[in-house]
């Protein structure tokens, strides 16, 4: 019996086989890392084979882990890292550049372009995007015009674009005659290129950018049968892709409008489900597709984009030597009482939202010879909870709703200070479910769907719990200072790049 579903999380840093049985328990999980290529300030790149190679390994090490084979599998799912771009060869399947990453800033004058033309407009109403150098297209276009005769071979078909579910999906299918050329609408509607609306890709928005429609993937539902694994997990059907904050949503079972959660992974990513409502943006926030099951309406919502939260830690593990292992952090900044004045404002690829400023960058401020590497652990878990705040007050400007309580998940949440700072200066109580695994159980939960292994929402509902909750121990007073000095911190960082 096909007693259990995979998911595959694809991630920016690492890629992942979870297994989870019918109460969406996590059963086994793997995981690899993959190499991240800066060649020069602000470019962030990844190969993709590597990433593929890293997918066929993890897929028989957690079935291996669980003591299961391919034939327990009822269906995988795919969530991935959004925007990262990758263009391969239909014939042999290999890439023809590295992946953009969505962290890379080399499209910023391009992005500029966009922002100063006539079609600046348009794809604010089409796409529910302002065109910002972190969606993929102008990505692609990049790779176009840099890539010597892409730009050619887009034009003859026998190049495929995809954001990283498509390259699995492309890759888990392919055969002797290549694989299944598709996307998921969650995906879609982060290249600049998606009416969010009709959910296919859009002429105008296209022909703005000057992309050939013979290079892009099908649009799909989140939650619908792609095709059958032919390798990594053979027989298994695809039953559903999800970029990984939009799974995440789903994971956490926030299926009514009003419902949200944060994220906390190398980004931080709240969304708020907005029902059948695209939300117009007055606060810096943007419109995505939430879900789209199929033969139903699409569901939307709101997203506050973080850029660097966990990818903080991470360099202040590996560029800085401060620690040896992310979770020292804790201890670390536990040894003292408060952040002794210093303030970090991690705009590496400059601010995401609510802010969206391209030529802002990082700042450590407030040292004195006080300052201790503990105060400045202290200063990078605030730096996430600081940045989630912006985010909460700009969808309460935007929406008018208050959150009493936020749910959250992602590998950060196991940093007890964070998770109690962020309540701390949201001023309500966080909380974060049994399986904090929301992407995976997310991605999990649609190809469960899809092939009748979970029958509809209401049994992943019952699915959820909640296992911690931080309750808010901050004064208003000691609230407001701290705040002000963020803010007077995020001003240094503006503007840097001429
Ligand atoms: O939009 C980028 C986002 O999908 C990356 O997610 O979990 O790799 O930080 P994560």
């Amino acid at each position: 019996m096909r007693a259990y579903v995979a998911a595959i999380d694809q991630g920016t840093t690492s890629t992942r086989c979870l297994i989870f049985d019918h109460h969406g328990r996590m059963v086994s999980v793997a995981q690899h890392e993959h190499a991240q290529h800066y060649p020069q300030p602000g470019w962030a790149e990844q190969d993709a084979a590597e990433i593929w190679r890293n997918t066929l390994r993890v897929l028989p090490e957690a079935l291996a882990d669980a003591g299961l084979s391919a034939a327990d599998l009822a269906a995988v799912g795919i969530a991935n890292q959004r925007e990262t771009t990758v263009v391969w060869d239909r014939t042999t399947g290999r890439p023809l550049a590295r992946a953009i990453t969505w962290q890379d800033t080399r499209t910023a004058e391009l992005v500029e372009e966009l922002n100063q033309g006539p079609h600046a407009d348009l794809f604010r109403e089409v796409c529910g995007l302002a065109p910002a150098g972190y969606f993929a297209a102008p990505r692609l276009r990049w790779l176009l015009d840099h890539v010597p005769g892409l730009e050619r071979r887009a034009r003859s078909g026998d190049i495929a674009f995809g954001t990283m579910e498509s390259w699995l999906i492309w890759n888990l299918t392919g055969g002797p005659d290549g694989g299944v050329h598709v996307t998921d609408v969650t995906n879609a509607s982060r290249t600049l290129l998606m009416d969010i609306r009709t959910l296919d890709w859009d002429q105008r928005l296209l022909d703005a950018l000057d992309i050939p429609r013979e290079l892009l993937p099908e649009v799909r539902p989140n939650a619908q049968v792609y095709g059958e694994c032919v390798v990594g997990l053979p027989g298994v059907p695809i039953g559903g892709a999800f970029g990984d904050q939009q799974a995440a949503l789903f994971g956490q079972t926030c299926f009514e409008a009003g419902e949200a959660k944060c994220t906390y992974g190398t980004g931080a990513f709240l969304l708020m489900n907005t029902g059948d409502q695209i939300t117009t943006s007055e606060h810096g926030l943007l419109s995505t597709v939430a879900y789209a099951l199929e033969g139903q309406a699409p569901v939307y919502a709101t997203e506050g984009s973080i850029a660097v939260a966990g990818a903080l830690v991470q360099w202040f593990r590996d560029s800085l030597e401060m620690i040896r292992s992310a979770p020292e952090i804790e201890t670390l900044a536990r040894r003292v009482e408060d952040n002794g004045g210093c303030y970090i404002v991690p705009a590496f690829a400059g601010l995401f939202a609510p802010r969206w400023q391209p030529d802002a960058r990082g700042v450590v401020v407030g040292l004195t010879s006080y300052v201790t590497r503990s105060h400045l652990a202290r200063a990078v878990l605030e730096a996430t909870a600081w940045q989630t705040a912006e985010v909460v007050e700009a969808m309460a400007a935007d929406t008018g709703i208050n959150f009493t309580r936020l749910k959250v998940d992602g590998g950060m949440t196991a940093n007890h200070l964070l998770m109690q700072s962020v309540a701390d200066v949201l001023a309500v109580p966080v909380e974060r479910p049994l399986v904090a695994e929301s992407v995976s159980l997310g991605a999990a939960y649609a190809a469960g769907l899809a092939v009748g292994y979970w029958p509809d929402l209401q049994g992943l509902r019952d699915n959820w719990h909640r296992a911690a909750v931080w309750e808010p121990a901050m004064s208003d007073a000691l609230r407001r200072r701290e705040r002000a000095a963020w803010d007077r911190a995020v001003e240094r960082t503006l503007h840097w790049v001429h």
